[in-house]
């Protein structure tokens, strides 16, 4: 039987309406990193049971678009949301956004998949970082110039070298640890500010980076 979490996150979840207590990783990243502007659009990895997406949609409001992918079914629906069950390493991304009419990069990737764990504590983290490297490959592709980048990962010796690829191409990368990760878990969140941008000339000329 799958684990169900009876904590306080989980009952809060319960009570408000999320489908899952991620929702609570992702709404204390945002507090502290302002990632969501209204109109924004938003590729969610890994969105099932879809509280990210949740969060994300009311965050964007009505003018912006968020686009679930799992590999399982998303729970919840919400009217500017679309969810696509599928493996990311198999999607085609650009007849899928083709199809849904998605016409302009995404202002926001956030990525909170995660492999199903074995007993082998280092198969899990090269599984993790396997899905980070696959998700900023997906954001490299479909990011707009100055856009941000959110994954979780498990931790490891490699996490520091990832962040280290990621500050090529973003001009502010953080790790974060939100108090609702559970005290057993090694997960941790990378956060990547201000895309680079494919080149220079694809950075939105309007989004220079302001200090931290
Ligand atoms: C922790 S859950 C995500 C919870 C979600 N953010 C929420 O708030 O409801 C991790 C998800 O990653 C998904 N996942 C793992 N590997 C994937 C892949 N290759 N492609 C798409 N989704 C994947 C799993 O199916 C699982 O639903």
């Amino acid at each position: 039987m799958a684990y169900k979490p009876n904590d306080h996150y989980a009952r809060k979840a319960r009570t408000e309406k999320f489908a899952a207590r991620s929702v609570y990783k992702l709404q204390e990243i945002d507090n502290k990193h302002h990632l969501f502007r209204k109109g924004d659009t938003v590729l969610d990895l890994g969105a099932s049971p879809g509280s990210w997406s949740q969060y994300a949609s009311a965050a964007v409001g009505p003018k912006g678009r968020i686009l679930g992918v799992d590999l399982k079914r998303v729970e919840v629906s919400m009217a500017n949301a679309t969810f696509l069950r599928s493996d990311i390493n198999k999607l085609e991304m650009d007849e899928v956004l083709e199809e849904h009419g998605f016409t302009k990069p995404f202002d926001l990737v956030i990525s909170d998949m995660a492999p199903d764990t074995t007993s082998h504590r280092f198969t899990d983290q090269m599984r993790s970082l396997d899905l980070c490297e696959t998700a900023f490959s997906v954001a490299y592709k479909f990011l707009r110039g100055g856009g941000h980048f959110v994954c979780k990962i498990f931790e490891s010796g490699e996490v520091q070298n990832f962040r280290k690829d990621l500050l090529e191409y973003f001009s502010n990368v953080y790790t974060v640890r939100p108090k609702s990760v559970r005290s057993e878990s090694k997960e941790v969140f990378i956060v990547a500010k201000y895309f680079k941008g494919r080149n220079k000339n694809e950075t939105d000329k309007d989004e220079s980076t302001p200090q931290e």
